[in-house]
């Protein structure tokens, strides 16, 4: 087929370190991308920002960059027939609903600084109740803890509320607003899989609770909350009104981890993905009813394609992975870049007695230890660099080993093989030791871009690009795949394992004075 005769779908993906733009063609392969990085602010030990009008700038200036790219092969701009978007999922953004303008930095997702706050809220009546509502629990991840922060620390926040033009918004929802041209459509929308991670929305009706709400004290005659709208949505998320795709209309929006759910094609209960970005997560699909966890995972929304009834999933979530690489980098200066962590591991022949628990951000998943912070243990006079980076790689994969025993027994399913995908997956002493811990293969597809994939596929189920889960997708990210196989035994693991529990227990308490 011509090039120009080619229908394609773009993708928007605005990740927590970069923001990306992707086209896509019928057979889910990447043809053209731009990235573009963007500042991280630490303003604090714990806190963690990023200015929402450079997120919006980094976009359309991919959009522009990837599209001149496209034509530059050939292809002309008008065969991108919709556009999706995915993005890091509970990073917070108020603005003032009058002038369209942001009133503080993004709070970002791993950001801390809501720990005292948390605690306060933990002692009302009903705070063990929410989770069953939301999926989520009470903790500093979700977006509620940094809108109440903002209204306790933030004056221009608390008075934008008290006059009730306060609006709040996750990424997808500023990014909607923003593409949308801001106060001349105000386009003010979220998908459910965003919006359950504000701890705002009841997990089986995807509308807001009123007694989530009620638990916050939040007044609803002050706040604006965007309308939750389905994942795909031929209408509702309006179209681009800037950049060389001005008037294209956007019709699929998904959180980051559920897009790569489903650019893993995990359509059916029991399929699962690790992906391992700035953070991990591990995602499995649960089918049409949300599960509760009673093992200290969340429950959250997969997909909610049009026209058909929404799936969930049960989520491990581990605040720091690929974070620790670039840890490694900019901060202790070990490495140049990301990409030589491996070889750095492999100057030592294991990890000679270091765990390094990398609780940036407290511990996630399946542990919830707020005060938790990073520690290195087991060093000796004997302890290199290497033995650092391979105690880094190793502890993301210690995590996922706590995940998936922990999903197991929420789920009922046993998991024969773990998909992977995300910036840390290129590893293969990473995946490899991630086989050992969990002794079952680790599968890496040969095509990658899975997030940016998942989200060009809600907008494309929406537009008919593409119609059928099962038909149209056999030949959908189908380039092959690598396989990882166990090569120590149970005995082996268990000890190793056992170890990291050990440290596990001993950071508690250190953020805590
Ligand atoms: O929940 C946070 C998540 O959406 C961020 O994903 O890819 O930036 O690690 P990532």
């Amino acid at each position: 087929m011509a090039p120009q005769q080619e229908a394609f779908i773009g993708s928007i993906d605005q990740g927590t370190t970069s923001s990306r733009f992707l086209i896509f063609n019928k057979a889910g392969e990447p043809v053209a991308s731009h990235q573009i990085e963007f500042k991280q602010i630490y303003p604090q030990p714990g806190w963690h920002e990023h200015d929402p009008v450079e997120i919006i700038e980094s976009v359309e200036k991919c959009i522009d960059k990837a599209v001149a790219q496209f034509e530059e092969q050939g292809h002309s701009g008008k065969s991108i027939k919709a556009v999706g978007i995915t993005n890091q999922r509970e990073t917070t953004v108020v603005w003032d609903w009058t002038t369209g303008q942001p009133l503080y930095n993004a709070i970002v997702w791993t950001d801390t600084r809501a720990q005292a706050l948390v605690r306060k809220l933990k002692q009302r009546l009903g705070a063990n109740d929410l989770q069953s509502i939301c999926g989520v629990p009470l903790s500093t991840y979700p977006s509620v803890s940094k809108l109440l922060w903002m209204f306790e620390n933030v004056p221009a926040v608390k008075e934008c509320y008290d006059k009730g033009n306060l609006a709040f918004g996750t990424i997808d929802t500023w990014l909607v607003y923003k593409l949308n041209g801001g106060l001349d459509r105000k386009v003010f929308v979220s998908d459910p899989s965003n919006a359950s991670r504000t701890m705002f929305m009841d997990l089986k009706t995807l509308d807001y609770s009123d007694s989530l709400l009620d638990f916050f004290r939040l007044d609803m005659s002050k706040l604006k909350l965007p309308k939750i709208v389905k994942s795909g949505d031929p209408k509702a998320y309006g179209s681009l009104a800037s950049t060389v795709l001005k008037g294209l209309q956007i019709t699929g929006c998904l959180g980051d981890q559920s897009a790569a759910l489903v650019g893993q094609k995990g359509f059916k209960p029991g399929l699962a993905k690790n992906t391992y970005g700035t953070g991990c997560f591990l995602l499995m699909n649960i089918g049409e009813k949300p599960v509760v966890s009673n093992h200290g995972l969340l429950t959250t929304v997969a997909y909610d394609f049009h026209n058909m009834k929404p799936n969930y999933a049960l989520e491990g979530s581990i605040a720091v992975a690929g974070s620790s690489i670039k840890f490694l980098q900019n901060n202790l200066e070990f490495i140049e870049s990301s990409a030589k962590v491996s070889q750095l591991a492999e100057t030592v022949e294991d990890n000679g007695g270091v765990v390094f628990v990398t609780a940036f951000s407290g511990l996630f998943a399946p542990y919830w230890i707020d005060d938790a912070r990073g520690t290195l243990f087991g060093l000796t006079a004997y302890t290199k660099k290497g033995h650092i980076a391979r105690a880094t790689l190793e502890a993301t994969c210690f995590q996922t080993k706590a995940i998936l025993d922990a999903m197991g027994k929420d789920s009922g399913h046993e998991l024969k093989e773990l998909a992977v995908d995300g910036g840390m997956c290129n590893s293969d002493l990473a995946m490899q030791t991630q086989c050992d811990l969990i002794g079952i293969p680790v599968i890496r597809p040969a095509m990658r871009e899975t997030t940016a994939l998942g989200a060009a596929i809600a907008a494309g189920m929406a537009t008919g690009f593409w119609t059928s889960l099962d038909d149209d997708f056999k030949e959908v990210n189908s380039r092959g795949t690598n396989t990882f196989r166990p090569s120590v035994g149970a005995e082996e693991r268990n000890k190793r394992f056992a170890r990291w529990e050990k440290a596990v227990q001993m950071c508690r308490g250190w953020a805590s004075g």
